[in-house]
């Protein structure tokens, strides 16, 4: 088939931004192709009203917001095309996985940022709302990248992990390139959500741990860090998948609260919270996955950008290989908005986009709804 361009729009947990690439696809996925990328951070006020509408909002807030998002998404949708000189009109669809503002895995997923504005504003159909089938067909809705990992991103001839750490830390389990059949995936715990709330505890004027500088200045509290490792998440079998509602803000004060009292400091804190991530990534691993031990550990999303969490982890999976993604591939913070494209294609193409092993969905859904242009 000719080559058609897509454009994929990914907010993630981590709330720092909206991510678009723009995506050119063809029937054989290992032809898809990153064409441009674009991140726009969320300004902190902005970051503000998300976080209160998720904990405190009503109706209206959600309304208001679901709108709100949907603006935000258009814009960032045209500043992407204007940037690469590509017209509206040269793009079949739009895929949009939205906000998650509530996650309960098992019950109900609910993403916003209304397609019909993206629609109206931009011009093109638009496919959202990937995760709702996989929920009514038992499944968790998350993760859904792992099928976009397993046939663009497997390795030729051996098993590979793919490993995106953003607010959350998914990895995915690829047998060889294009096997499903033995694929598995799941959330390892918190990514960097716990960090940035760490860190903007301590220090509201702060996005992050920028570099890893707090954490790598502090030491984490091993009694406070083997409490958190307790946790009953880490300690259940895939399928599972999770989020801010229970790594998140409330979390990460406790999680201050605990180093402190231990007679801890900021930076202890944060070199826990970031301890903690760098473990259960190293023992989701261990524990549920039988990748070969020379199998490669491939890194992407926003944590890969901390370099103090990068060495912690690479000493802590070594001997096995930790390769950042865009050594293989591109940008690694563009991977899950290209998935997202991906999946947008599948549907427009009637095929499933769910990895049901990775959801726990009774099998394999066509995923999301269409909103035409
Ligand atoms: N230079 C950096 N130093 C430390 N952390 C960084 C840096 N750049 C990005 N990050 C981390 O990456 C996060 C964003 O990652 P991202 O993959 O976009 O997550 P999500 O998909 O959940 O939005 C930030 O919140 C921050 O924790
Ligand atoms: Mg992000």
């Amino acid at each position: 088939m000719t080559p058609i361009l897509a454009v994929g729009v990914m907010s993630g947990t981590s709330l720092d931004g909206v991510s678009t690439a723009l995506v050119q696809l063809t029937d054989d996925p290992l032809e898809a192709r990153l064409v441009a990328f674009r991140q726009d951070a969320y300004a902190a006020a902005e970051r503000g009203q998300i976080i209160e509408a998720i904990a405190r909002g009503g109706s209206r807030d959600l309304a208001l917001l679901h709108v709100a998002l949907g603006e935000r998404f258009a814009g960032a949708v045209l500043q992407l095309l204007a940037a690469a000189k590509v017209a509206p009109r040269e793009v079949a669809f739009v895929a949009s996985h939205g906000q998650t503002v509530w996650h309960e895995p098992g019950r109900a997923t609910l993403q916003l940022g209304d397609p019909a504005v993206i629609a109206e504003r931009v011009g093109v159909r638009v496919v959202s709302d990937f995760r709702a089938r996989d929920v009514a067909a038992g499944g968790q809705g998350a993760p859904l990248v792992p099928l976009a990992d397993v046939l663009l991103f497997g390795h030729p001839e051996r098993g590979r992990l793919l490993l995106n750490i953003g607010g959350m830390a998914n990895v995915t389990y690829a047998p060889r390139l294009g096997v499903t059949e033995g694929a598995l995936a799941f959330d390892t715990g918190p990514g960097v959500a716990v960090v940035d709330a760490v860190t903007r505890r301590i220090d509201p004027a702060a996005r992050f741990d920028l570099d890893g500088e707090r954490a790598r200045r502090g030491k984490p509290a091993r009694k406070v860090l083997e409490a958190l490792l307790a946790d009953s998440y880490f300690a259940a079998p895939p399928p599972k998948s999770t989020g801010r509602e229970h790594f998140g803000p409330d979390y990460a004060a406790r999680l201050v609260d605990d180093v402190k009292r231990g007679g801890g400091s900021d930076n202890d804190a944060v070199a826990t919270a970031t301890a903690l991530t760098v473990e259960t990534i190293a023992r989701g691993i261990e524990r549920w996955i039988r990748a070969g031990p020379e199998d490669e550990l491939v890194m992407s999303g926003g944590g890969a950008r901390n370099p103090w969490l990068v060495e912690q982890l690479a000493a802590r999976v070594a001997p096995r290989p930790l390769v950042p993604f865009e050594r293989l591939f591109f940008d690694g913070e563009a991977k899950e908005a290209l998935a997202f494209a991906f999946l947008g294609f599948l549907t427009t193409l009637g095929k499933p986009g769910n990895l049901p092993p990775a959801t726990g969905a009774r099998g394999p859904r066509v995923l999301g709804r269409i909103t035409p242009a």
